[in-house]
């Protein structure tokens, strides 16, 4: 089978000896079907029993093993080490998916994912009879409905990624949303209204998300953590709890300037959302924005697009789109 020589540099950290992080480099003869799992074995079989790192199932399951190769969140498990090297080169820096929660080496404290994820209460809540006759099925449409949310493994990849959870602290984040998700569309579960107050609420809940993608980008099971936010969003409003905020104006005043013009209108959508007060916050933004060509003023507005009617009726049949999923 065909070998590469490769060099690793590791980042490596043991608060009992290191007043701070360095990094080891540890040059291998590597498989071509090696994946970084194996590359971390190998560090601590053949070079340094100390190195530390978490992995269990070796399947993509166990969601324990996410590093960082070179930056990009991999699940170590489920990597290919030639597929890596040939996008960076032979030289690959592994550190942890964290750095700023190290414990040890790869080891990183997810103490406050683990907390928000529970939050969210991870569990069915159901009323049922103790000794039932009848089992309390899904029907594979109602389990359709669950749009992958069920295969999230907790790697917490998503959320090391997540820009809001970087400037947020309290932002529950993507993981936890997708098992919220998960719960409301179970058609056994009994805690729906209680679980959309809980998703709905300011700071943590999914309005504080920025639509950046990241999360759906570096998931390896495919859960796709924004679509569900985005659906999670259009309950709140079907639920009537969506409370009047920035967040849900800037949802709303998105439509209406579709709606109106035909085209996003920036200035409108910060006017709608924030107010004339809020507005004011943004003068030297909207200024570069302006000197961008990306706001205009209401007397250098680019004239209407013909099909005006044909914008209309698909802002109509978007607007549907959630209604036509059976909630
Ligand atoms: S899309 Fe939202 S939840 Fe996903 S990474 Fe970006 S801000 Fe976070
Ligand atoms: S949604 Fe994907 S990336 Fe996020 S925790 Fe679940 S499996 Fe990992
Ligand atoms: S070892 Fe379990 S997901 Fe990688």
């Amino acid at each position: 089978m065909e070998k590469k020589r490769i060099t690793f540099k590791v980042f490596r950290f043991n608060p009992a000896v290191d007043d701070l992080p360095h990094y080891e480099s540890y040059v291998m003869e590597v498989k071509k079907d090696a994946l970084v799992l194996d590359i971390l074995n190998r560090i601590k079989w053949e070079f340094d029993g100390s190195f530390t790192y978490r992995r269990s199932c070796r399947h993509g399951i166990c969601g324990s093993c996410s590093i960082r190769v070179n930056g990009k969140v991999v699940l170590s498990c489920k990597e290919n080490v030639f597929e890596l090297t040939d996008i960076f080169g032979d030289l690959l820096v592994l550190e942890p998916q964290n750095k700023q929660k190290v414990i040890k080496d790869m080891v990183i404290d997810r103490v406050d994912f683990w907390n928000k994820y529970t939050e969210v209460k991870p569990f069915l809540v159901a009323k049922y009879d103790e000794h039932p006759e009848v089992e309390a099925r899904v029907s594979p449409d109602e389990a359709s409905l669950m749009l992958d949310s069920d295969i999230c493994i907790q790697c917490a990849n998503c959320y090391s990624v997540c820009p809001s959870v970087r400037v947020n602290e309290k932002y529950y984040g993507p993981a936890a949303f997708v098992k919220a998700y998960r719960f409301i569309v179970d058609t056994r579960d009994h805690n729906k209204k209680e679980r959309i107050d809980i998703i709905n609420e300011p700071e943590k809940g999914v309005w504080d998300c920025v639509k950046c993608y990241k999360c759906a980008e570096v998931c390896p099971k495919g859960v796709n953590p924004i679509e569900k936010i985005t659906l999670l969003h259009n309950q709140v409003f079907k639920e009537g709890r969506a409370k009047n905020n920035v967040a849900t104006r800037h949802a709303i005043g998105f439509k209406k300037s579709i709606q109106k013009n035909g085209f996003l209108d920036e200035g409108f959508l910060v006017r709608y959302s924030e107010g004339i007060f809020g507005t004011m916050k943004h003068l030297r933004e909207a200024f570069d924005m302006f000197r961008r060509g990306k706001i205009k003023m209401p007397w250098n507005m680019p004239s209407k697009p013909k099909k005006m009617n044909e914008i209309k009726q698909l802002i109509k049949v978007a607007s549907k789109i959630e209604c036509r999923r059976k909630w």
